[in-house]
């Protein structure tokens, strides 16, 4: 519903309360973001400037929101994903908060880019990404737009490895942070918030008991290991498929199962792909996998599951609960896919724990800073988060969580410069 013309488009903003609500239960658990948005309120890094936040629109991206917001910036958002939004909080985000949002939750793919042009109107100075499409849509059919940008930042792998194919054909046309590069963010972001949220979610669709079942894990990134150690840890057994020769080295010396997608196609119970890549789960797999298997994708992007194949095998599609179609297959087998092949943790359930995000948002939050601040002297081009500004954000969170650590005495730290002192 489009509310006072550029307030956004949302659901219904009645469901406003309930979002507020759980916008304050978020921000029990960040921390960090809190102490940020406290100074920022003070400094106003980001005063006068529009910041375009095309992110999962969840309660933990409003506290994000409110912190660029009392840092002076004016903030516009729409959803990275059409099945991620949770529609009490962009309730919250345009009725309450004045931040105009486009998102709907289960919109369909013309609303959604119709929802990232109704941001790109506003002519934003800034862009906020995760996985690219508002850039992607920027660099193509919005160029005109370009010219008020002066940076960006980018949250996650997909968006990343998208925005530096665009850097190295020389069509980028201004600098970006890679967000997720940042220590702070995948190894704690992509690990175990993606681990833990991802069985929430496949649990949260299905019920399924994760003990004893043969979980296969198609790449073991820093998602994949969240994910497989998390499966283990409630008593599956687990399979990795990687095509990294490392990676699937690493995946067995940690304890894991690893095989070609073929072998596990027919040994496994429940599926998840985060490759990042495309069609992990291909017609073959589908072909040979038991009844009754459950499938599931929290990768970025919806094409890591092959579902064209599985829609041209299966010769009846039946609703089985909210988040789970049952495809049956001509002899009879059942294939469940579950929250129609997106991002699992976000779709069916709520994302990442307020915890985690809280550090992928401090970095976020920083790095729309340094870009604020030092844009004139920053080329085009796909940056790192600076290492002070990633040191900072686990300093503040250890702060946070009570926690003290040791620091080099002076000998230490000329022993470690040094080289002199052998054997
Ligand atoms: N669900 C979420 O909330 C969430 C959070 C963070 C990242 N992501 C997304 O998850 C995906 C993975 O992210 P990551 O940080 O783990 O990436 P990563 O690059 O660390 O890991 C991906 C792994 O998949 C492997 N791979 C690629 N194609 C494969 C194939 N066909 N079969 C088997 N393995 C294959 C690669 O070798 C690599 O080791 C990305 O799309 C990222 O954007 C999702």
């Amino acid at each position: 519903m489009r509310i006072d013309g550029k307030k956004g488009d949302i659901k219904d903003p009645s469901l406003a309360s309930e979002g507020v609500r759980l916008i304050e239960w978020a921000s029990r658990e960040m921390p960090v973001l809190k102490l940020i948005s406290q100074r920022f309120a003070k400094e106003q890094p980001l005063k006068g400037l529009t910041l375009a936040a095309c992110l999962h629109v969840t309660s933990e991206t409003a506290n994000l929101g409110l912190a660029l917001k009392a840092g002076g910036a004016n903030v516009i958002m729409c959803a990275s994903n059409p099945l991620s939004t949770q529609d009490p909080i962009a309730a919250a985000l345009a009725a309450v908060y004045d931040i105009p949002t486009f998102a709907i939750r289960g919109e369909d793919n013309e609303t959604y880019y119709a929802h990232l042009n109704a941001v790109l109107d506003e002519r934003p100075n800034m862009t906020m990404d995760d996985g690219a499409d508002l850039v992607a849509t920027l660099h193509t059919s919005r160029t005109q737009v370009l010219s008020s940008i002066i940076g960006g930042t980018e949250e996650t792998t997909t968006g990343v490895i998208r925005l530096r194919s665009m850097a190295a054909a020389g069509k980028l046309r201004y600098p970006i942070i890679a967000v997720n590069e940042a220590d702070t963010k995948h190894m704690f972001d992509n690990r175990y918030g993606t681990g833990q949220s991802t069985l929430d979610g496949i649990t949260r669709a299905t019920n399924v008991l994760w003990a004893g079942k043969t979980v296969v894990i198609a790449g073991y990134g820093w998602c994949g290991r969240g994910i497989a150690s998390r499966a283990r840890g409630m008593g599956a057994h687990t399979v990795v498929t990687e095509v990294n020769p490392v990676r699937a080295l690493e995946a067995v010396m940690d304890g894991h199962e690893v095989m070609t997608m073929e072998k596990a196609a027919p040994i496994g119970d429940i599926f998840v792909t985060v490759t990042g890549g495309m069609a992990a789960i291909d017609a073959h797999h589908f072909q040979v996998m038991k009844d009754e298997a459950l499938v599931a994708n929290s990768g970025h992007f919806i094409v890591e599951i092959n579902i064209d194949a599985l829609e041209d095998l299966s010769v009846e599609k039946r609703a089985a609960r909210p988040m789970v179609e049952q495809y049956v297959m001509a002899d009879g087998r059942r294939i469940n896919l579950i929250a129609e092949g997106r991002l699992v943790n976000l779709a069916a359930a709520e994302g990442h724990p307020s915890a985690v995000m809280d550090m992928s948002f401090a970095n976020q939050a920083l790095s729309a800073e340094y870009m604020a601040q030092n844009h004139k002297n920053i080329a085009v081009g796909v940056y790192d988060v600076p290492t002070e500004l990633d040191q900072r954000v686990a300093s503040l969170k250890l702060t946070a969580m009570g926690i003290t650590m040791d620091t080099l005495t002076e000998r230490q730290a000329a022993y470690l410069a040094g080289w002199e002192a052998g054997t």
